[in-house]
Order: C-alpha cells, then sequence, then structure tokens
C-alpha cells in the first residue's frame, strides 16, 4: 500500500534536541572582506558546513587564469555556474553561465577560470565529504586534505584576522 498523506520528517527528537533545521544564509559577492582567501586569485563564502556528513558548500569565486590544485574527491560534488567561464583540465567542456555539473567519488581534477573569461567566475559548489589534494595529477600523494571541518576553521582564523563576527559561521554549521 503506497503512502499517500505526506508532513514532515520526524527524526523523534524533541526540538531542543537537535541542531540540524533549516536556515537561510546571504551571500553579498558586492562585500570585499567576506571573501575567504582560498589560493591565488580563488576566494570563497560559505554557505554551509555540513559537520553530519563532512561536506560543505561555499560560492567559489575564481579570477581569469585562475587555478586550483589537483584533487581528489571522496564524495559527490555538485555545482551551478553563476558567471564566468572555467573548467577542468580533465575534461574537454567548458561550464559558463548556467552549467550545472555533478562529479562523481573517486574523481581527481584541476579547475581553472579560463584565460578569456569575461569575468570572475562565481561557481556554487555542493561538497560532500572530504578533498585530497595531490602533489601530481597521475598516482598523486597526499599534499593536503579539506573537508567541512577544515574550511569551518580556515573561515573563523580569517574571520577573526579581519575583524569579522565568527558567529555568522557558526549559524552555517548543520
Ligand atoms: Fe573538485
Amino acid at each position: 500500500m503506497p503512502i499517500t498523506t505526506f508532513s514532515n520528517v520526524d527524526d523523534g527528537l524533541e526540538p531542543n534536541q537537535r541542531q540540524r533545521g533549516h536556515f537561510i544564509t546571504n551571500i553579498d559577492v558586492d562585500d570585499k572582506r567576506l571573501w575567504v582567501p582560498y589560493a591565488e586569485g580563488v576566494w570563497f563564502q560559505p554557505c554551509c558546513f555540513n559537520l553530519t556528513s563532512g561536506g560543505f558548500t561555499v560560492l567559489l569565486k575564481g579570477l581569469p587564469s585562475a587555478k586550483l590544485g589537483v584533487h581528489y574527491h571522496v564524495g559527490t560534488v555538485r555545482g551551478y555556474t553563476i558567471q564566468g567561464h572555467w573548467r577542468y583540465l580533465e575534461h574537454d567542456w567548458v561550464a559558463k553561465p548556467g552549467t550545472f555539473i555533478y562529479e562523481p567519488a573517486g574523481e581527481a581534477h584541476t579547475l581553472v577560470v579560463t584565460d578569456d573569461s569575461p569575468e570572475p567566475a562565481l561557481i556554487m559548489f555542493m561538497v560532500e565529504g572530504g578533498l585530497i589534494y595531490l602533489d601530481k595529477p597521475a598516482n598523486g600523494s597526499l599534499a593536503a586534505y579539506e573537508d567541512g571541518f577544515s574550511a569551518l576553521e580556515l573561515c573563523r582564523k580569517y574571520y577573526r584576522d579581519a575583524g569579522l563576527d565568527a558567529r555568522r559561521l557558526d549559524a552555517l554549521i548543520r
């Protein structure tokens, strides 16, 4: 007999036992202070730190010609391009405004904003689980590790150093 009525999914916990409710946050792409430096010519603004799955969601900004080191994903990634042109060196497509990508776990890739991108790239990335930066594209070894926890620490340090209110980050933790 199929289910015919729905309401809310209930985990059986009292509301005060649970910290995984819905929330919203607002990104301000024009506020330079809110962009957390990540790599040469690359910044991000955090949307969610999923410390249950280990993943995170960010809006990434990259200047034309900027590059993110080759990295391997232990979980899936979804991305949506808001502006700019970018690609992975390992694929033959170029993402443009409106391009959605789905990346399976187990893929290593190198993100570059194209030299001829008409504007900085803005990409929303929803990352499940950690990513492992490699020292070389093929048969690489661990160079660095990133996940929701390390991204939160990076943001907290930047917010402290920049005089921003780090409580804003706490509100993004699930
Ligand atoms: Fe990636």
